[in-house]
């Protein structure tokens, strides 16, 4: 015979399962640089408001960069690891005991989020990919700002995180702390988006506002460089590398496109010149490096648009707008990268992670 719980009971039971949630919430972070660095001092700082606001206690379990992985179930002291990566160059000196490869850790740690930051690589997404797919075959629950596997291969992972029934979240990935797939996703549901076109791209959008200042291609190529906007190969941004998989990310989701970088119209900026740049100032418009879709072609390409455009931004922002068939053109702003803003998304990504789990 089964006898109603008393409500003391139901109480207690409720308040254990709660803070079974709590004590869940165990991250491995891969990926130890700008933004890992970020993502650990936004949990160190905003510890008591995850807390109060969204009752999450995240403890990062293990942490890997290009030296090998660190691991602990109690969780790895934060502050410790900052200075360890900031002394001795790799978490590897934290001094755990664990000599365990990457994949193995990813498949064997009990955790419930992977959290995947290693450098983006369009050309075969490795390492990124083989972390994402090993995670989400072990059940993990996956969180990247990495554009290198999506960018390559989005539909058969988005295809794998729903076989193996796991949350994947990759909000940074487009406009950085900028929620730009969010808001399409989220703000204009119930919408149809018919076309969406914009700039993904701040290193770009960085030269060629100094190009409309006056300055021409190179001058403005090194200034980039000397603020720390352009790599030393700033291929990947100036040829239109980095737009395009930007690109690709958002007509996959938004416009549920099945696309892949090869399926994009590419022109980079190497090209646009001084004179260009100031004949068409005189008219009233910028050149910018445009990433366009329509529902079926996507172009990335420098384009003249007018300065009265709301997309038309200067130095490194990022902005979109969603051509929609009610609430007609919609605008996104924001700064398109950086370490705390990227950080920014990571911790929006587990909020959302936490509500899943929590339902
Ligand atoms: N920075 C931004 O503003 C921004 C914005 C949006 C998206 N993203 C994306 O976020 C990701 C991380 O960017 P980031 O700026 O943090 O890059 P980063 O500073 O270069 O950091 C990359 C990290 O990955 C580690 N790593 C490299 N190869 C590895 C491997 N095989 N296994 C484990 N770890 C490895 C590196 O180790 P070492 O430290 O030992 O070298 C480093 O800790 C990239 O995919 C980037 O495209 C960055």
């Amino acid at each position: 015979m089964v006898y109603p719980q008393a409500p003391l009971t139901r109480i207690q039971t409720y308040l254990t399962g709660y803070f079974k949630i709590l004590e869940k919430l165990r991250l491995v972070l891969l990926g130890f640089g700008v933004v890992g660095q970020s993502f650990v001092k936004l949990l160190l700082s905003h510890s008591a408001d995850l807390f109060n606001d969204y009752g999450i206690k995240p403890k990062v379990v293990a942490c890997a960069d290009n030296g090998g992985i660190v691991t602990s179930n109690q969780g790895l002291d934060l502050d410790r690891l900052l200075s360890v990566k900031k002394k001795k160059k790799s978490v590897i000196h934290y001094g755990s005991s664990e000599s365990s490869s990457i994949l193995d850790v990813i498949e064997n740690m009990d955790a419930e989020v992977v959290i995947e930051l290693t450098p983006t690589n369009i050309k075969d997404g490795e390492p990124g990919k083989t972390h994402i797919v090993t995670a989400m075959k072990s059940g993990k629950n996956v969180i990247t700002v990495n554009k290198g596997p999506l960018a390559l291969e989005f539909p058969s992972l988005v295809e794998l995180a729903d076989y193996n029934r796991i949350a994947f979240k990759f909000s940074g990935t487009v406009g950085g702390g900028t929620p730009i797939l969010e808001f399409a996703k989220r703000c204009l549901k119930g919408d149809r988006i018919l076309s969406f076109e914009g700039i993904l791209n701040g290193t770009t959008n960085y030269i060629l506002s100094k190009m409309f200042e006056g300055l021409n291609f190179s001058q403005a190529l090194q200034d980039a460089s000397e603020k720390g906007y352009a790599e030393k190969d700033p291929t990947l941004d100036i040829d239109g590398y980095d737009a395009v998989a930007k690109l690709v990310i958002a007509s996959n989701l938004v416009m549920n496109m099945k696309s892949t970088m090869s399926d994009v119209k590419r022109t980079g900026i190497r090209n646009v010149q001084a004179s260009d740049v100031t004949k068409e100032r005189k008219k009233g418009n910028a050149i910018k490096l445009i990433a366009t879709c329509d529902g079926k072609n996507l172009t990335v390409e420098p384009k003249a648009i007018s300065t009265k455009d709301p997309i038309c931004v200067d130095g490194i922002l990022n902005a979109i707008t969603f051509t929609c068939q009610h609430s007609g053109h919609q605008t996104i702003i924001g700064k398109g990268a950086g370490g705390m803003e990227t950080a920014s998304s990571i911790l929006r990504d587990l909020i959302d992670i936490r509500n899943i789990i929590r339902s």
